[in-house]
C-alpha cells in the first residue's frame, strides 16, 4: 500500500457488516453506474450493531485497509454502526498515518442533511442499532444543523439478525418490528418522520410500512447517500479523478460465497448478470 502512487486510479469502496450496505450501493450504483465500485460485507462477523466501541472500530479499519490494499482511494462506510463508532478515529487518527490522501465517509452526516425539510412537526424518530442509538451520533448531529427538531431514537437489535437470516416475512419479525414502532411512537407522539438509521432496515420496508401510522414518513438512506456521494466528487475533482470508471461491480464477503450470491440478489435490483463474489480474510 505504502508504495501506491497518488494517481492510482481505483474503484469506490463500500463496506457494511452484511447485506445491509448494499441498499446504498443500489442507489449509488443507479446514480453513478459509470464507477467501478467494490462492495464488502463481513457477513462472517454481523451483525456490528450490539459489539463494543472497539471491536466496531477495529474490525471497520480492517475492511477499510483491505478495500485500501485493494486500490480504493474512497471508501463509504454504508453502516451507521460504523459511521457512528468507528469513523472520526478513522479519519482523524488512522488516514494520516496510512493513506493521507485517500478519503473515508460515512452515512449519517448525509442522512441528517436532508432530514430539515422532511417534518413538519418537527419530532422526528430514528430506528437503529443498539450502537448507534447509544453513540447518539443522530441527536449530536441533528442538533449542529436543526436545533429546533426533537429527535427519538428507538434500538431495534433484532431487526438485523431478521434481515441477515432471510427472516423478514415471518411471524417473528412482524412481532418485533411492530413492537418497535409502536414504542417509539409511544415515546413520542409527535413524531411525523422516521428515518431507518441502519442500512439494513430498507430490506424491511414492507412490514414497517404497514406497523407504522399512514401519516408518518418514512425515510431511507439510499438516495440520499448518493445524491451527497455524487456532490462530493464535484467538489472534489482530485479524489473524482483517482475514482476509475469502468461501470464495475466486485462483491467481497467473508461469508461463503455461495451464502452471499443467494442472499445479495434478493436485495440488488441490478442483477440480471450473476455476481462476481469472493471470500477474504479480515484481520
Ligand atoms: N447495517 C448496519 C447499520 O447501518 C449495521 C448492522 C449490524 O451489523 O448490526 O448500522
Amino acid at each position: 500500500m505504502g508504495k501506491e502512487q497518488k494517481t492510482t486510479k481505483g474503484a469506490i469502496g463500500v463496506f457494511d457488516s452484511g447485506y445491509g450496505g448494499l441498499t446504498i450501493l443500489d442507489k449509488i450504483r443507479e446514480k453513478m453506474p459509470e464507477y467501478d465500485y467494490i462492495y464488502l460485507g463481513d457477513n462472517a462477523r454481523t451483525p456490528y450493531g450490539t459489539r463494543s466501541f472497539e471491536v466496531v472500530y477495529n474490525f471497520t479499519l480492517q475492511a477499510v485497509r483491505k478495500l485500501f490494499e485493494l486500490g480504493c482511494p474512497l471508501v463509504i462506510l454504508a453502516c451507521n454502526t460504523a459511521s457512528a463508532k468507528a469513523l472520526r478515529s478513522i479519519q482523524q487518527i488512522d488516514l494520516p498515518q496510512i493513506a493521507p490522501w485517500k478519503r473515508v465517509l460515512g452515512v449519517i452526516r448525509p442522512t441528517v442533511e436532508c432530514i430539515g425539510e422532511m417534518t413538519t412537526t418537527r419530532h422526528i424518530g430514528v430506528l437503529a442499532t443498539t450502537g448507534t442509538i447509544k453513540s447518539e451520533s443522530y441527536p449530536l448531529e441533528v442538533r449542529k444543523l436543526f436545533p429546533d427538531i426533537t429527535i427519538t431514537g428507538e434500538a431495534c437489535p433484532m431487526w438485523v439478525p431478521l434481515v441477515e437470516n432471510n427472516e423478514s416475512q415471518s411471524e417473528g419479525a412482524d412481532y418485533f418490528i411492530r413492537q418497535h414502532i409502536e414504542r417509539l411512537l409511544q415515546n413520542d407522539p409527535l413524531i411525523d418522520t422516521i428515518l431507518l438509521g441502519c442500512t439494513h432496515y430498507p430490506l424491511l420496508m414492507d412490514k414497517i410500512r404497514e406497523f407504522t401510522p399512514s401519516h408518518i414518513r418514512i425515510i431511507a438512506q439510499g438516495e440520499y447517500v448518493a445524491e451527497s456521494l455524487q456532490d462530493y466528487l464535484k467538489r472534489h475533482p482530485e479524489m473524482d479523478n483517482l475514482c476509475s470508471q469502468g461501470g464495475t461491480c466486485r462483491f467481497l464477503t467473508t461469508e461463503s460465497e455461495q451464502k452471499f450470491k443467494e442472499s445479495a440478489s434478493i436485495f440488488l435490483s441490478q442483477t440480471n448478470q450473476e455476481l462476481k463474489v469472493e471470500t477474504i480474510s479480515l484481520e
